[in-house]
């Protein structure tokens, strides 16, 4: 088997990458190194080339826009995990060209060139995301399971965070998001990752190529990006910690995400490659557990044995969701993954890894950026 991780060098696939190599099997990356995620005079990193010294790698520095650079890397290629994109959910709005351009039209060239031959892939793994729900689902003591929009600029503008049930306007409670729920995709980044899963899906099924879209729920831990404020909740925090700063917390800071380890997604995926599932389908991968995101930003001060209070601002973004934690069901059933990493074991791996890292403070920047778009209210 030889596996070509698209994206490869970036955060998730470098953990994908370390577990395939000691796994023992045949890896290519192609990845190219973009600026904002690798800085601007980006070179091969150290944990990639400790695998292509010994062999274990082979590294195409290469765009997945480019047919030549994928064709290349494709070779001898019987599994394709596509995890290369542009990440950023507040940053694609600004960059609307940029995104659709790597995520779908990328994922369309990729997709292209394994056409040439599509009966030597057995598996085709694409990275989806939890952002494509939008809000998840929450319950009603009237109505049972509802599946609110996203709220409105009024609504937020009266600081009411909280979502009100759509059929009866009484409370809800957040109930576990199933893959059964409509997607609602809020930002430019989500509407190009539901697109890149649709794409997949349906050149999957129509080839006979089992396609499996994972739905990465939000992921943290070593070798994300400190300095680039439009990624990871866990890694910004932990990147102003770092520089003595509180943690800037939109809303009230109740409002609650899935986090999981960069660890368990990176199993998941190769459970992805490696469960018999039978045609194509769609999976989160998440720990179904709730934790507010002043809670994050607590208990990484804790761990870090830093006494720097969050900062609350009660400002709200476009777009944001108040609550989503996914139901982990489906992927225990049918990949038998299954999350395992606490959230104080996650975080202190992270810590640990960033010790001897720096984090540039970028997020006074991007609020700029936001705020003067009208982003940020
Ligand atoms: N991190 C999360 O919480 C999360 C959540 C849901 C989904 N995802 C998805 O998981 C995948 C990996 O995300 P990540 O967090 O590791 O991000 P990342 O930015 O760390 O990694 C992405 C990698 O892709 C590379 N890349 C970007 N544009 C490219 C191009 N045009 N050609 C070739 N390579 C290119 C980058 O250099 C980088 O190494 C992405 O598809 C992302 O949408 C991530
Ligand atoms: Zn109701």
């Amino acid at each position: 088997m030889k596996v070509l991780v698209t994206g490869g060098a970036g955060f998730i696939g470098s953990h994908v990458v370390d577990l395939l190599v000691h796994d023992g099997r045949d890896v290519v990356v192609l990845d190219n190194l973009d600026p904002q995620v690798h800085g601007a005079e980006a070179d091969e990193p150290a944990w990639l080339r400790r695998h292509t010294d010994a062999g274990a790698v082979a590294f195409h520095r290469g765009d997945v826009r480019d047919r030549k650079a994928v064709e290349s890397a494709l070779a001898g290629v019987d599994t394709v995990v596509h995890l290369a994109a542009a990440v950023g959910v507040g940053q694609s709005m600004y960059e609307p060209d940029y995104y659709t351009s790597v995520n779908d039209h990328g994922q369309g060239v990729v997709m292209a060139a394994m056409l040439a031959d599509p009966s030597r892939y057995s598996r085709f793994v694409v990275a989806s995301s939890m952002s494509i729900y939008g809000e998840g689902a929450y319950r009603c003591a009237e109505d049972g399971l509802v599946f609110p929009r996203v709220r409105v600029a009024a609504q937020l503008e009266r600081g009411e965070w909280e979502l009100r049930c759509p059929d009866c306007g009484g409370s809800l409670q957040p109930a576990l998001t199933g893959e059964g729920k409509p997607a609602e995709a809020t930002s430019v980044y989500a509407i190009t990752k539901k697109t890149q899963e649709d794409l997949a899906l349906c050149v999957g099924d129509a080839y006979g190529l089992p396609t499996v879209a994972l739905r990465f729920f939000n992921t943290y831990g070593s070798r994300q990006a400190l300095s680039n404020p439009y990624t990871g909740v866990a890694a910004i925090f932990l990147g102003r910690l770092m520089n003595g700063r509180p943690p800037m917390i939109f809303e009230d800071g109740l409002q609650t995400r899935d986090l999981i380890h960069v660890s368990d997604v990176a199993r998941s995926v190769l459970r992805a490659i490696d469960a018999d599932v039978q045609g194509s389908g769609t999976y989160n991968v998440c720990t179904g557990r709730p934790i507010s995101v002043l809670d994050v930003a607590r208990t990484l001060a804790e761990r870090l044995d830093v006494d720097v209070a969050p900062d609350v601002v009660g400002r709200s973004r476009t777009g944001d969701i108040r609550h989503c934690i996914g139901d982990p069901a489906r992927a225990r059933a049918d990949l038998a993954f299954e999350a395992a990493t606490t959230l104080e074991e996650g975080l202190d791996e992270l810590i640990a890894w960033s010790l001897d890292q720096t984090a540039e403070d970028r997020v006074d920047d991007s609020m700029r950026a936001l705020t003067s778009r009208g982003l940020v209210r």
